[in-house]
């Protein structure tokens, strides 16, 4: 989103020579239209699938974030807008209570209908009922319609990043191992094992600038961090490789108990997507099956795998303050746009949280349980989405994102 849009929102006048509907109406399409072109290379076939109840098919990704603009702007801001399907509310919301029943997840790859070009379709219809809603407010009508409208394309560019995690997790299923994009390629990383030193003492962390932020990423306070060492680098494929030759997905010892019943359970010798074909490593890519890079970044790793590897190596996962600090301080070399970093915080509300009156206060609040922090941002991630103070977080045993890791070390 651009700055120009953000700026007028924090300001909600217009200033002069800034065209604030246009301004919107075209971050709207654009965020619209790279939704559409992630799934462009996707059949109908691909679209429905569903291969685990932590994923979502293609299809409820394009539906739900459609849903979401209808549920929260359209219905409450547009009086005359007429829905495309009055069913559709029932099959295409997530989790929000207080908006209604809704469709069992795990049973979402069954909803054959509305196909995907009904569901195109559907996006047509919200598309200009919201551009048609842009155009006729007034400036009282902007003031309370253009949040909305922000925290949907936030959320739709959310669902941008799941549509290629949970395809990449389907296509994982299929034994041919097909590729999603045959041209992609993996982002270009820094190489290098370097440590830099924590700046150590009392920090503010926490977003507390102007433009767009999640609930929780507020309120900004203060934390104090101990003198460390913070890898510069991510951790690559090179190490974790000396990691299971050490025997790191046979030795209990390294694991966390729950950690260790996932290893034993599900057969963890590797990181998720790794293949052994006549002893060479590959793994599953957006581009299909490809050589494990040692220089690269590991990636497709769950929180128990990072911690156990920080045990391994004698040090630690950072913790979130001392992530974002060190971000802020410019220390932290493919911070973004390579891998999501597992950091040692339980995600939790910070200082002073509330969430918000209404539905909408359900987007992050309620989750802050049984779930671990990650920061950065991921190749996966739509550009300008993250931030230093960005809170992305998962349970400890989920691998299907794009997440890695770097270290720390207090001695
Ligand atoms: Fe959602």
């Amino acid at each position: 989103m651009s700055r120009a849009v953000t700026s007028v929102l924090e300001r909600n006048v217009e200033p002069p020579g800034v065209d604030i509907r246009g301004a919107w109406t075209e971050a709207f399409h654009n965020v619209r239209a790279e939704t559409e072109r992630r799934a462009a290379p996707l059949s109908a076939e691909d679209q429905l699938v569903q291969s685990m109840a932590d994923t979502s098919p293609t299809k409820w990704h394009r539906a739900h974030t459609t849903w979401f603009f209808e549920q929260f702007l359209l219905k409450p801001h547009a009086p005359s807008y007429r829905e495309f399907d009055e069913r559709f509310g029932y099959l295409f919301n997530s989790y929000y209570v207080a908006a209604g029943p809704r469709h069992a997840r795990p049973e979402r790859g069954l909803v054959t209908r509305p196909d995907a070009a009904e569901v195109t379709a559907y996006r047509a219809h919200v598309d200009r009922a919201v551009v048609q809603l842009l155009e006729r407010a007034d400036a009282a009508a902007l003031a309370k319609i253009t949040p909305v409208i922000e925290i949907g394309l936030n959320h739709e560019q959310q669902h941008q990043e799941l549509l290629l995690t949970d395809i990449l997790h389907a296509f994982a299923q299929n034994p041919t191992s097909p590729a999603y994009d045959s041209g992609w390629r993996p982002p270009r990383c820094e190489r290098g094992n370097d440590a830099v030193d924590l700046p150590a003492g009392i920090h503010s962390i926490g977003f507390g600038g102007e433009g767009f932020c999640f609930d929780n990423e507020q309120p900004a306070h203060q934390v104090l961090l101990r003198e460390g060492m913070i890898g510069r680098h991510l951790v690559t494929n090179g190490e974790w490789l000396k990691f299971m030759a050490d025997g790191g997905y046979a030795s209990h010892d390294l694991w966390l108990s729950d950690g260790w019943a996932k290893v034993e359970a599900e057969h963890w010798n590797a990181p998720n997507y790794w293949r052994e074909i006549d002893g060479a490593w590959f793994t599953l890519t957006l581009a299909g099956l490809k050589p494990v890079d040692p220089a690269a970044p590991v990636c497709h790793v769950s929180y128990y795998e990072a911690d156990a590897f920080a045990r391994w190596a004698g040090k630690d996962l950072p913790t979130e303050a001392e992530w974002e600090v060190a971000a802020r301080a410019g220390l932290l070399a493919d911070a973004f746009g390579v891998v999501w970093q597992w950091t040692r915080s339980a995600y939790l509300p910070y200082p002073g949280f509330r969430a918000a009156a209404g539905a909408l206060g359900e987007y992050n609040g309620k989750f802050m349980i049984n779930q671990m922090v990650l920061r950065g941002s991921s190749l996966a991630t739509p550009a300008g989405h993250a931030r230093a103070s960005y809170r992305n977080f998962f349970h400890p045993p989920a691998r299907w994102q794009f997440s890695g890791l770097r270290l720390v070390d207090y001695r």
